[in-house]
């Protein structure tokens, strides 16, 4: 039976090809919506990448919400450098038809779980925004989590701050909310997806299975890679390929291998702010509350999504 899903994004070039991972694999996942937060680029671009997408592979269908336009308490920050001013240059892709859901994300996640006949696995590919914030109206809903999984924090090197990971660090109040609700939480980090480059190979070998998604993709991967090149991080192989970890994940976690640890959220001190602080002996009275992932196999990971963009349009 596929399982229940909802996709928490904020598109972004990694998190276009999660999505894609996503609907290429209708057996795995039955995806009742994707929920956008304002990230990589603002709410309005990120919600109108998602409905970019969808088109792209087919899914007019699939509904699509709006969520918080901008974190909790910090200042709005975006990593438009990266993916562009839009978010998703590198692709000529198509003018979406279907419009937005008009209802609020929040809204409806809370409608969505507490409605729902069976747990449903979350899958955050973005700040925690939308997440944090209808845990904390409407507690309950934790109780109809499967299991959330999330691309954010790190163990060691950050990306925005020597320390912190972006899409903990763009809402790390929200963060700290999120990893204190008690949910059984899958963390796949920096330390994971850095291991994970899109190499020019690796992208040549997506182009080569010919598909519009898999053309778009390879295009999209170029413009990342080149991306984080000029931002000087031309040491990695190509650009890390983050958020499709958590899709695979859930699709072959025999891919990836990690350990049981306490995380803990810096909110506190301006240099640590956003860090994930991982204590794989907790102390001080804290408990394990995240399964957090350090390895992949990275041709397999590729592997999976060469194979997934074939099967879609
Ligand atoms: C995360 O930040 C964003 O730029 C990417 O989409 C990914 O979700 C990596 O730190
Ligand atoms: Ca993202």
């Amino acid at each position: 039976m596929p399982r229940p899903l909802i996709i928490d994004c904020d598109p972004g070039q990694d998190d276009a090809v999660a999505l894609l991972l996503a609907m290429a694999n209708p057996a795995a996942f039955d995806l009742l919506g994707v929920t956008v937060v304002a990230g990589n680029v603002p709410l309005s671009l990120t919600a109108h990448n998602a409905c970019v997408i969808r088109e792209l592979a087919g899914r007019a269908d699939l509904p699509v919400f709006a969520g918080c336009p901008r974190p909790m308490l910090v200042s709005p920050r975006s990593a438009a450098h990266i993916h562009g001013e839009g978010g998703l240059e590198g692709a000529d892709l198509p003018v979406p038809i279907q419009p937005l859901d008009p209802r609020h994300a929040v809204v409806w996640l809370i409608e969505t779980l507490r409605t729902a006949k069976q747990s449903v696995t979350l899958a955050t590919l973005g700040p925690l925004t939308n997440l944090a914030t209808a845990l904390v109206m409407a507690p309950d809903i934790a109780g109809k989590i499967e299991r959330l999984v999330m691309m954010g924090g790190t163990i060691g090197a950050g990306n925005v701050t020597p320390v912190a990971e972006f899409n903990v660090y763009a809402d790390p109040h929200a963060a700290a909310v999120v990893f204190g609700a008690g949910l059984d939480l899958t963390m796949i980090g920096l330390d994971v997806t850095h291991q994970a480059p899109a190499t020019p190979a690796r992208i040549e070998r997506i182009a080569a299975k010919g598909t519009k998604a898999a053309l778009a993709v390879a295009g999209l991967l170029r413009f990342y890679s080149a991306r984080y090149a000029a931002a000087g991080r031309g040491d990695l192989a190509g650009a890390p390929l983050h958020d499709p970890c958590v899709i695979a994940y859930l699709l072959a976690p025999g891919l990836f291998a990690g350990h049981q640890m306490h995380v803990e959220v810096d909110v506190s001190d301006p240099i640590d702010l956003g860090r994930t602080r991982c204590d794989r002996a907790p102390r001080d009275g804290h408990k394990v509350n995240s399964m957090v992932m350090e390895r992949v196999d990275a041709e397999g990971y590729f592997t999976l999504i060469a194979e997934a963009l074939a099967r879609l349009p």
